[in-house]
């Protein structure tokens, strides 16, 4: 993709919404499938997971013979190095950006943030995002607070002008089952009702969101070094999740 390299958040003040895990999915995705150049800074101070999850998947790919081959096959045919993950916090993160920017032509650069409220600057950070997509569950208090936070993002910043952001939207995950229920509809009125536009595609609550790569060789879902595996995508919508956010970005 030609042109000014797009800056995105999965962003929620919700703990454990899913913000690391579809950050890295949809990451790996664009880079290592569809051919996007992208770069995450890391500023889940301090666990900061998306690091610690590319220290796991490297070990393993230089240790394991299994991953080691595959590694080489994809790097091969793809010619290109793994995204990096650089180490930030909410307070340097955009500053982080720069050394990438001078050297690589990036598409997008995801940033994973802390769920804090009250940090000026995660607040000032936000602000300089093109795109913030909440993931939230279908929860009344989940959903209560994070409308909350995001109805703020969305007054204090959009709505005064004051910020790059070009599109704010809710991603609901972990849904249970194949269907969304009636609950889902009373909720999205809410939203709209609020004018906070819902991705079409939602994440299903499903076990291969935790799967990685492990001694067990098993198909790896969520890996900053491979792709989801193609055997698993089918169900998850990753793949058409990642194509509502190409169209959206454009
Ligand atoms: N769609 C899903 N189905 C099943 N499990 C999921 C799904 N999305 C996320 N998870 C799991 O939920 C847990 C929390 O996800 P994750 O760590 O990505 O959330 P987070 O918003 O980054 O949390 P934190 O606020 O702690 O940074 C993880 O164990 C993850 O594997
Ligand atoms: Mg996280």
């Amino acid at each position: 993709m030609k042109g000014k390299t797009k800056y995105v958040a999965f962003s929620t003040q919700k703990g454990g919404a899913g913000k690391t895990t579809i950050t890295v999915l949809v990451a790996s995705y664009l880079h290592y499938v569809k051919g996007y150049n992208v770069a995450v800074i890391d500023c889940d101070y301090p666990q900061h997971s998306i690091l610690e999850m590319r220290d796991r998947d490297l070990k393993l790919a230089m240790e394991d013979q299994y991953y080691k081959g595959l590694a080489y096959e994809q790097f091969t045919r793809l010619n290109k190095k793994a995204y990096p993950v650089v180490e930030s916090n909410t307070k340097m993160a955009l500053a982080d950006t720069e050394p990438l920017l001078s050297h690589v032509d990036l598409d997008f650069i995801f940033f994973d943030l802390p769920g804090t409220i009250n940090d000026h600057d995660l607040i000032y950070t936000l602000a300089r995002m093109d795109y913030i997509i909440a993931p939230i569950s279908a929860d009344r208090v989940v959903v209560e607070s994070t409308l909350n936070f995001i109805v703020a993002i969305k007054e204090h910043l959009i709505d005064k002008g004051k910020s790059d952001i070009k599109g704010l939207y809710m991603l609901w995950n972990m849904v249970d089952g194949r269907e969304k229920s009636e609950l889902y509809e009373v909720y999205e009125q809410v939203m709209k009702e609020l004018g906070l536009p819902i991705l079409r595609m939602f994440l299903p609550d499903t076990k291969r969101f935790r799967r990685e790569q492990s001694l067990s060789r098993r198909a790896v879902f969520r890996s900053t070094l491979f792709p989801a595996d193609k055997s698993l995508l089918r169900g998850s919508h990753l793949e058409e999740l990642v194509d509502e956010l190409i169209e959206l970005f454009k």
